[in-house]
């Protein structure tokens, strides 16, 4: 096995590539941009998924640690989803207005949440952390928000890292804090005192490019408190970790509610939708704000949220993704002990982030998940992975065993 190799080249993916290139501004944008933030073997575009795995368009398979980059949770084309998603397209999708599915998936998502009373849909992550911001707004008669820095929580005009375009006014409305320090939350606060409509988090700090943090408890129990103290909304950002961590709300097991919660990528294991969720003091905000848009009331991303998340719940998910993320994370780290390149896996196991000691311009995490991609796994350089149920304890010791290669690879290079 660490002898398999997939041919050097990909000649498919070169041609889509340069004819990308004439007709999508840069080539492809955003975060599946291949191009120099990934390393040279990644392949661009892709053919086809299923289970734990992806097709290049060269026909090489990998078994997929990226799983979308989080939205495939259960495993690509998950029969039992699959199946709610067709039943609802065959009775159709997009109609002249909602189905009872969005009811349904409403009742379902307030009955698993502990907090949540009511639930609001859109398409993208971005759809749900802007709605959860302008409910607080609507709800306290205030602008600003503080947010944790770099901390993404999508690409407009208020969180994107990339601001070429943005004009500076659009973040005259932002607070900052560095994520699980205390001092700084609360320095933020008082500087804005009485002013803020919000405080958003993200369950653990998963910034690119860095080692990723748990929450401390005392932290999230202070951003509780502050935001509470100052009659602002706690949002927790789970559009990353949602059904990953826990399905109840990822602080609910340290005794922190929020009152607003973002979802999407997982929770239609691929389906396109997302969700706000939030408790009874937001409702009347919420329900004075217009936010819509003309797919957000597909009922076939419903109907598959639906599945999902009632299959999340019956599988225990979390617990499933916990198991397999440890034996990856165990396996893993293992293998660079014995090949004396210790590699650390940051964040929790179910969604985990790699990196090396000693590695400060990331030469050799980018040499080594090269080495892997071209050994069939997807391995990510800077950005945390997603484990997914598909990947049973079989396709893990698949992966650990191309891996192996990877790290004589890596060894051999004395970088
Ligand atoms: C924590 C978090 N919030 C929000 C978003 C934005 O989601 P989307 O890309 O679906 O708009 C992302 C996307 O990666 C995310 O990780």
């Amino acid at each position: 096995m660490t002898g398999f190799l997939r041919p050097e080249s990909l000649p498919l993916d070169q041609q889509l590539r340069a004819r990308a290139r004439q007709v999508l501004p840069g080539g492809v944008y955003g975060h599946m941009k291949a191009d120099h933030t990934l390393p040279p073997s990644w392949p661009q575009f892709w053919e086809r998924s299923h289970g734990p795995y992806g097709w290049d368009v060269d026909g090489n398979r990998y078994i997929d640690l990226m799983c979308a980059w989080g939205p495939m949770v259960l495993g690509y084309q998950d029969p039992v989803v699959e199946a709610a998603a067709a039943e609802q397209a065959a009775r159709g999708d997009t109609i002249s207005g909602p189905s009872a599915r969005m009811v349904e998936f409403a009742e379902l998502l307030t009955s698993v949440i502990p907090f949540a009373d009511w639930a609001m849909f859109g398409k993208n992550g971005n759809d749900a952390t802007s709605t959860a911001i302008r409910v607080a707004r609507s709800a306290t008669g205030r602008a600003k928000f503080l947010k944790a820095t770099p901390a993404y929580h999508g690409a407009n005009d208020w969180f994107t890292p990339n601001t070429t375009g943005v004009p500076a006014g659009e973040r005259a409305n932002i607070g900052y804090f560095a994520y699980n320090d205390i001092a700084s939350l609360e320095a933020s606060v008082a500087q804005h005192d009485g002013e803020i409509a919000a405080i958003i988090l993200t369950p653990f700090q998963h910034d690119a490019l860095v080692p990723q943090q748990l929450v401390d408890p005392a932290f999230a129990r202070r951003a509780r408190e502050l935001a509470t103290a100052q009659g602002a909304a706690l949002i927790i950002d789970e559009v990353r970790s949602g059904l990953r961590l826990d399905l109840r709300g990822a602080w609910e097991s340290i005794g922190v509610r929020p009152d607003m919660t973002a979802y999407s990528k997982a929770i239609a294991n691929g389906h396109p939708i997302a969700a706000v969720v939030g408790s009874d003091s937001l409702r009347e905000g919420a329900s004075k704000i217009f936010v819509t848009g003309s797919f957000w009331y597909s009922a076939v991303p419903m109907a598959a949220g639906i599945a999902t998340v009632k299959r999340a719940a019956e599988l225990d998910l979390p617990a499933v993704l916990k198991a397999s993320g440890e034996r990856f994370k165990q396996g893993i780290e293992a293998q660079g002990a014995a090949a004396g390149l210790p590699v650390a896996i940051t964040g929790p196991v179910q969604m985990p982030h790699l990196s090396f000691a000693d590695d400060p311009e990331m030469k050799k995490v980018f040499a080594f998940t090269d080495a892997a991609v071209r050994r069939g796994v997807l391995l990510h350089p800077w950005h945390n992975m997603f484990l997914a149920a598909a990947h049973t304890d079989e396709v893990v010791d698949e992966a650990l065993a191309r891996i192996e290669g990877a790290f004589e690879e890596l060894a051999g290079l004395g970088l």
